[in-house]
């Protein structure tokens, strides 16, 4: 039914996928807690979209499942929400779909489309809401990844958005940047003093980033067999790591300061080659293994059919900078892994010199920062220590920790265990888009990505199987010995 006009209209979030497991496991619980915490706009109305005509009531009740499925729902906080919520079935995509829409969405003072569906459907949708009315200077565009499975089917997709929006008021979402341990990457980097002398290859070794998954792909394989490790994470969630980890300080938080030195760094990453992938590259596909106690299938299982995809990659990259010149980085991801863990290590440079005896020498371990994403939060600096006691040898030295725990530290209310998407919603409704992903740099990661997809496929490159449960296949040890370091585990 159309919204009579209003004299003086809220906002509109327009909810595109309302029904789909994104908007169920994450969007609608994290608009919930919004409301919880009185952050949401005065007046917005959610109208959910999806397809299937179930009737806005039983929209309601089953906005109100998906948030109990991960937490208790007090009925005076769901009473609270509930008005807000409304409903359209229709297909968006087709002219009369989105003329539909808008006469349902009525008047606004500013509308958010967020687009939580296949980006294949992007420029077609984008197209018929903009012939409806509904993509003016009021509205702003949220787009959920993958923005494309290599550069140019990535400039097609964001041609289609641009033809309709300015960059402004399109907001793409890499939910990583949403979590609160990553935001804290740049307050370590940049509101303490102490690290920014030491952050380049002079005193930095190396870098390690994992992100390890025990989750296998589940009923997601449709998806996940045509992108694979490199595409589901690596070029999104770990380049967005590695660029917070890597880019200079910028001028200011401005999203284009800090756009402006992440797209420096994927300028900088240097490309591979035929000849060095099979050095640089391992990759990995589970088979049948155990993990968390159980025994779970192996993705040729799962997929049903023979393919190549990795669900593993490890691999080793330089950025080609004054900064970082001849530092390693390696990174890896993997499903199916022993343990969910997403950390970062800092491994500083050895002394350049030792004023200690021999055996005190034997204990020397090189400095090292650990950054604990997830599960936990934590930040540790490995720092050398006497031991204390007397022993015959005279002083021995020791490597222990500084430590910061800081879900301990705010473990209260406050406590850091939000829903990334919290921040994310939030940050659309205030206009801000310092965490949101810029054009230019989804492009210069594909950039970059196409080239070892490139590299890899010249090179007859094929994942080799790893146990379900082990932390990937044997050549992965190997891809980072032959630099002389190890994978922290
Ligand atoms: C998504 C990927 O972007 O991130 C998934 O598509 C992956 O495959 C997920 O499981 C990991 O996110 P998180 O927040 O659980 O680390």
């Amino acid at each position: 039914m159309a919204k009579a006009p209003d004299s003086n209209p809220g906002p509109v979030l327009v909810l595109l996928g309302g029904t789909g497991d994104l908007a169920r496991r994450m969007l609608l619980p994290s608009l919930f807690h919004l409301e919880k915490d009185k952050l949401l706009p005065d007046g917005l109305r959610l109208i959910g979209v999806a397809r299937d005509g179930q009737s806005a009531d039983q929209y309601r009740a089953n906005v109100r499942t998906a948030i109990a499925a991960r937490e208790t729902v007090s009925d005076e906080d769901w009473q609270r929400f509930v008005p807000r919520v409304d409903y359209f079935s229709g297909d968006v995509t087709k002219p009369e779909g989105a003329k539909a829409l808008a006469e349902h969405v009525g008047d606004y003072s500013e509308l958010v489309i967020y687009f939580s569906v296949s980006p294949s459907i992007f420029a077609a949708a984008c197209q018929s809401l903009a012939a409806a009315g509904l993509i003016t200077d009021k509205t702003r565009l949220v787009l959920e990844k993958p923005i494309g499975r290599d550069l140019e089917s990535s400039k097609q997709l964001n041609a289609a958005v641009a033809a309709v929006a300015s960059e402004e008021q399109i907001f793409r979402i890499d939910h990583y940047l949403g979590k609160e341990t990553v935001q804290n990457l740049i307050a370590l980097r940049f509101a303490n003093i102490v690290f920014e002398p030491l952050w380049t290859s002079h005193s930095i070794d190396y870098v390690q980033i994992t992100v390890a998954e025990t989750e296998g792909v589940g009923d997601r394989s449709s998806y996940y067999n045509e992108y694979g490790a490199l595409r589901d994470m690596l070029q999104n969630h770990m380049i967005q790591l590695l660029c917070l980890i890597a880019m200079e300080p910028p001028a200011d938080l401005d999203p284009d300061s800090v756009r402006q030195e992440k797209v420096k760094v994927l300028k900088a990453l240097r490309p591979m080659s035929r000849a060095t992938v099979a050095q640089e590259v391992v990759l990995g596909q589970y088979g049948a293994g155990v993990v968390d106690g159980k025994s779970v299938e192996g993705y040729l299982k799962e997929v049903g059919k023979p393919t190549n995809t990795e669900t593993f990659i490890a691999l080793r990259l330089f950025i080609d900078n004054w900064r970082w010149a001849g530092t390693p980085f390696f990174l890896r991801t993997g499903k199916r892994l022993p343990e969910r863990r997403t950390q970062i290590v800092i491994q500083f440079k050895p002394l350049p010199h030792s004023v200690f005896s021999a055996s005190a020498n034997q204990d020397m371990v090189a400095n090292r920062l650990v950054i604990d994403l997830q599960p936990q939060e934590d930040i540790s600096l490995l720092l050398m220590n006497q031991r204390p006691g007397l022993t015959q040898e005279g002083m021995r030295l020791q490597s222990m920790p500084l430590s910061l725990s800081l879900a301990k530290a705010y473990s209260g209310k406050d406590g850091r265990r939000r829903i990334a998407y919290e921040r994310l919603l939030l940050d659309v409704f205030r206009g801000d888009r310092t965490l949101f992903v810029h054009r230019n740099e989804v492009e210069e990661a594909w950039r970059w990505v196409d080239g070892v997809t490139d590299a890899w496929l010249e090179a007859g490159l094929k994942p080799k199987q790893y146990a379900a449960g082990s932390m990937g296949p044997a050549g992965v040890h190997a891809l980072i010995e032959r630099s002389g370091h190890q994978w922290h585990d």
